[in-house]
């Protein structure tokens, strides 16, 4: 099993002699403020004057800006970093998004330096302070975060991070650093999957992948369901999306009975590799498509956080795992594909894979596991991207319950999405001449008359989709938008920590 190891993260009640220090600054009005409790020590270490150094450099101060004294003697650096100003930040998406910014930002300039790090931050804001601690925590681990697996030799050092908090103002430390671990492993997990080549993780590896989980997990228990009874089951969205490639498809499901709510589902699209089939992509950047199963990744490390900290539920997650390539076999535009559910659908253009795959498994989560409600993950269409770049993912919402629990989960974890038309009118668009429906529309909206199309599989059970096509998959031009606590040049991770924040909010809330 591809796992990046994370940094050994530590929580420590007062600084000792590090070979680099970090620490997080922020702007008031034109005042820098250092954290209370390092004032001194930092002064003995740089001179009374460091403030002024600072500024005297022409630093601004802006969000996740960087300011380091390099030393002979330990700490060998002091690395300063900042919030930004904190007056401008109202809401607390910004807060907890700067807070980590400035962290993200320290680690980036040691994770190839040191091997260890100690910082110090200051929470300026009124928000929950074991909150604040987790998101330091987490910020650190994530950033620390490089995609070494198939190098020869890792640039990485970086082996342990220890963030000092002499005030111990958040009373549940050891609960919050076991949290903080959980969320960063989860978020590795997520991106060693996404990111992985298409020959290292094909889907028989996504069936190993989730077989070892199996076994590292508590109360977690894997159904796989191979090409032959794929078939046999009539989930011809899956088996004509995969029968062109020479690894075939499988529906793997893991499920975790935690408590006795739900179940709830999670689905993520898990193309292993999209070519597009017949219907072939232009090459120029057609390796993205190794990313193409971002979506089974934000549902594996979201259903690993959850199963790992325990969350008193019962829960799915369902990856078609496929490869969409052309072949003899392959399915071809004018098919008529016969559904899992019944419905008879008019394929249009073989590029159009990710739907065909997961209407399956959304009729199956509601059909044979009665879930209460399906969430979904999909990198789905090039047209999301076109709407709202790299920064907001498209959510189409038919869950009216779980909607504000999905937004204060977004306020927290800052994996932003948008909210998109759901209207039935769209429906128009997938209208067929031949079958009972098409699976692609016109040109026009094309995310939004995907999504349609899916929510025909969910029927009445409460149904999200998040097309992330666009969050997930920053390459070509989205890698500026990536804030400092995630590395560049990998799938991000991105809606792994906003379901996990979901499901804490949903149940808490019964
Ligand atoms: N995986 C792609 C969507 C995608 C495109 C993700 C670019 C990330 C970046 C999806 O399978 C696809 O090819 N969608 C087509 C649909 C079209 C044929 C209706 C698209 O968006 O062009
Ligand atoms: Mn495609
Ligand atoms: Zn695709």
């Amino acid at each position: 099993m591809i796992f990046t190891r994370p940094p050994v993260l530590g929580v420590v009640p007062e600084l000792k002699e590090p070979s680099t220090l970090g620490v997080v600054i922020y702007k008031k009005g034109d005042n820098f403020t250092v954290p209370e409790e390092a004032k001194e020590y930092i002064a003995s270490l740089l001179g009374e004057d460091y403030l002024t150094v600072i500024e005297k450099s022409g630093y601004k101060g802006e969000t996740g800006e960087t300011f380091t004294f390099h030393r002979s003697g330990k700490p060998y650096r002091v690395i300063f970093a900042s919030i930004g100003s904190v007056e401008k930040m109202d809401k607390p998406l910004a807060m907890y998004d700067s807070l980590r910014s400035a962290i993200g930002a320290i680690v980036s300039q040691v994770v190839e330096k040191d091997e260890e790090l100690q910082f110090i931050y200051t929470n300026p804001f009124n928000i929950d302070e074991c909150t604040a601690l987790r998101e330091a925590l987490f910020a650190a681990g994530s950033a620390s975060y490089r995609l070494e697996a198939f190098k020869t030799e890792p640039k990485r050092k970086l082996t342990a991070i220890k963030l000092v908090y002499p005030t111990g103002k958040c009373g549940n430390i050891p609960g919050v650093l076991e949290e903080a671990k959980t969320l960063v492993e989860a978020v590795y997990l997520a991106r060693d999957f996404a990111s992985a080549p298409s020959n290292k993780m094909t889907p028989e590896h996504v069936e190993k992948y989730a077989k070892e989980l199996e076994e590292t997990l508590e109360n977690v228990h894997v159904r796989v369901i191979g090409f032959e009874e794929a078939k046999k089951l009539g989930m011809g969205g899956l088996v004509s999306v995969g029968q062109g490639a020479e690894v075939k498809p499988r529906l793997v499901i893991l499920e975790y009975k935690g408590g006795e709510e739900g179940p709830y589902a999670v689905v993520g699209k898990t193309l292993c590799f999209d070519s597009g089939g017949i219907s072939i992509k232009p090459s120029h950047g057609m390796e993205s498509m190794r990313h193409d199963k971002a979506g089974g990744a934000a549902a594996l490390g979201a259903f690993y956080a959850a199963a790992k900290t325990k969350l008193p539920v019962h829960l799915y997650a369902l990856l078609p795992a496929a490869m969409n390539m052309p072949d003899g076999g392959a399915y071809k535009p004018g098919d008529i594909v016969e559904m899992y559910d019944g419905t008879k659908v008019e394929v249009i253009n073989t590029d159009a894979e990710g739907r065909m795959v997961l209407a399956d498994a959304i009729a199956y989560a509601r059909k044979d596991l009665k879930a209460k409600e399906i969430l979904e993950y999909s990198t789905l269409t090039g047209s999301i991207v076109v709407a709202l770049s790299h920064v907001y993912a498209g959510l189409f919402n038919w869950n009216k319950e779980g909607e504000e629990h999905l937004l204060k989960a977004m306020e927290v974890t800052g994996e932003k999405v948008w909210k998109m038309p759901t209207d039935d009118i769209y429906k128009k668009a997938l209208k067929s001449d031949y079958a009972d429906i098409k699976h692609v529309g016109d040109r026009w909206g094309g995310s939004i008359t995907a999504a349609v199309y899916l929510k025909h599989f969910a029927k009445d059970t409460p149904y999200t989709h998040i097309d992330i096509a666009g969050t997930a998959i920053p390459m070509g031009g989205g890698e500026k938008y990536l804030p400092p606590y995630i590395p560049q040049a990998i799938s991000p991770g991105y809606g792994v920590r906003l379901y996990y924040e979901y499901l804490k909010n949903r149940i808490s809330k019964h």
